[in-house]
């Protein structure tokens, strides 16, 4: 039996339709986390943020909000608008190393006043209508921290707690601490939810039998670098050129329809980039699609791609995809 899996907050990445198009192509994920939204003084969302959230945009699958606040305040309004909307569960985010975020004191920022972090939570779960789950890192400059956040963690009724063992200042480097990970598992009550570095079937597999108390995994770039990750390693098919293909280009069109033609560049540029890993040897089209500077030049990239390669055996996200 394998765990429950939900596919990761990727801001920039997997917006309305990214999530839409991935669901009606792959199984897999539970859960899909919405990127963050961050309300600030004059408590109105963005147009961006108002369609992200938007529960027509996100029919048919489990979604999860994420709010982005160091305010109670504005914690608790997000989380009364997204209750409004049909939400049951929304998401905190303490962990988002951006030294924009940091510097307001949200994000990871949140990990380096813990008196405030306790505040902050205890107005959340005094005045919150809905389950809130926290994606907390492991400290701010030091792994040490944890044991002292943990213990704050656990005084609340906290859904789950998503832990990405890196410090902020760790940003994505390096390896995950799986030893604090492991401490907290034997230290906590509370639900975990293991994120961080799982790029293939095997290894969640390893994660799984080496942590028997994680509820769930959170799965980010492995699901952007091979789509059906989740799927595969639910036990279903793994990834086809022909399931590949027919994902990249249900995803073009829905680009297509949904913004004007210099976005949809970008966007498929950026999914050119992340599927790399997927084609062995196959620098040059990609490098093509990644730089093309017409939607002509990158559809004839991608067809050179996908005609003329072969699928990698094992498709995996490398950092330097
Ligand atoms: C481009 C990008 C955007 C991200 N956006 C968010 C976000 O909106 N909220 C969040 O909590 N984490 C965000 N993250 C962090 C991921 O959700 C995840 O924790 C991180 O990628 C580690 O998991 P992985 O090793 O499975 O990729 C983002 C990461 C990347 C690379």
């Amino acid at each position: 039996m394998s765990l429950p899996v939900y596919f990761a907050p990727l801001e920039g990445v997997t917006d309305t339709v990214y999530r839409q198009v991935h669901h009606a192509h792959f199984g897999g994920p539970v859960k899909y986390f919405i990127p963050f939204i961050s309300p600030t003084q004059n408590l109105v969302l963005t147009p961006r943020e108002r369609k992200n959230v938007d529960p027509q945009a996100n029919a048919g699958f489990y979604a999860v909000p994420q709010v982005l606040a160091k305010n109670a305040g504005h914690f608790i309004w997000a989380a009364n608008l997204l209750h409004d909307l049909g939400y049951e569960e929304i998401n905190l985010n303490a962990g988002c190393p951006s030294g924009t975020v940091t510097a307001k004191g949200k994000g990871a920022g949140l990990l380096q006043r813990p008196q405030e972090l306790s505040w902050l939570l205890d107005e959340i779960f005094a005045h919150t209508p809905v389950r809130v789950s926290v994606k907390t890192r492991i400290g701010f400059s030091s792994p040490e921290e944890f044991d002292a956040l943990l213990e704050i963690y656990s005084r609340y009724p906290i859904h789950e707690l998503i832990i990405h063992p890196r410090t902020r200042e760790e940003y994505y480097k390096g390896s995950v601490h799986r030893d604090v990970y492991a401490a907290a598992e034997a230290r906590t009550r509370l639900p975990l939810v293991y994120n961080g570095d799982l790029f293939t079937p095997q290894a969640c597999r390893a994660l799984e039998q080496a942590h028997p108390k994680t509820r769930a995994l959170m799965l980010g770039r492995g699901m952007l670098a091979n789509p059906a990750l989740a799927q595969t390693y639910a036990g279903g098919a793994p990834l086809s050129r022909e399931t590949l293909r027919a994902f990249h280009d249900d995803l073009l069109s829905a680009y297509q329809e949904a913004y004007p033609s210099s976005v949809v560049l970008g966007r498929m540029r950026e999914v050119a980039k992340n599927i790399a890993c997927c084609f062995e040897g196959a620098e040059k089209p990609l490098k093509a699609a990644r730089k093309a500077s017409s939607m002509a030049a990158y559809q004839d990239a991608v067809t050179r791609l996908f005609e003329d390669y072969a699928l990698s055996a094992n498709p995996c996200f490398s950092a330097r995809s």
